[in-house]
């Protein structure tokens, strides 16, 4: 008999909250999940930004840019023997691409006006060249390529010479046709012959030469 009272009174008494306590409860918990909702949203818009643009890009390209010819600068900016580095903007980029739209390509004045625009990518892996007035060579980093001034290769893994950009001027002012990157799969798509430098002297040595489309051995037909 004394255990079962002993008993009872062990047992406590259930407590309920008041009826204010629950309600702010109940709206603090739905405070915070509106709250995350809320932030939740602006993370999602602000991932999908990018990947919508991606997707979208393309369509929103236009031909025109492949086209499109890019100022690099002023005559005065070039002096005659001499071989500069320049950023160009790649018009093929949209805006949110930020500083991967700018390229850089190195310009050569012959004389007058007579340019070179090199690709700063080594013709064999793609490294970006550079050029050392003072041995009058462009040298790639990566794998030890080096060019002569005029782009041809001089020595090293790369089977060919610099890439050149097609170029103009127009009045004062030199200008790069930039849409279209100088690579042997752009100049195969136009099929026009690429332009190919051997040997030392530039003027003497500059041939076009057709370059055949690379093709799958094992396909049929
Ligand atoms: Fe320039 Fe290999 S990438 S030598």
């Amino acid at each position: 008999m004394d255990t079962i009272e002993q008993n009872s009174q062990d047992v406590q008494p259930v407590r309920t909250e008041p009826e204010s306590v629950r309600s702010a409860k109940h709206s603090r918990r739905a405070f915070l999940f509106k709250l995350s909702l809320l932030v939740n949203g602006a993370v999602g818009a602000v991932m999908a930004v990018p990947i919508i643009g991606y997707l979208l890009g393309p369509a929103e390209k236009k031909d025109s840019s492949y086209d499109s010819w890019v100022t690099l600068g002023p005559l005065t900016d070039f002096p005659e023997g001499e071989t500069r580095l320049v950023n160009y903007r790649n018009p093929v980029t949209t805006s949110w691409d930020g500083q991967t739209g700018d390229v850089p390509c190195w310009v050569r004045r012959v004389s007058g006006t007579t340019f070179q625009v090199f690709a700063i990518n080594c013709a064999h892996l793609g490294c970006p060249v550079r050029w050392f007035a003072q041995s009058k060579l462009f040298l790639c980093p990566c794998h030890g390529g080096a060019y002569y001034a005029d782009g041809s290769r001089a020595s090293g893994p790369p089977e060919r010479g610099l890439f050149e950009y097609e170029h103009k001027v127009t009045g004062d002012t030199l200008m790069i046709s930039a849409g279209k990157m100088p690579t042997l799969a752009n100049q195969a798509r136009n099929e026009t012959p690429l332009l190919q430098i051997e040997g030392a002297d530039s003027a003497k040595r500059l041939r076009a030469v057709e370059q055949p489309v690379p093709r799958c051995g094992s396909c049929q037909g």
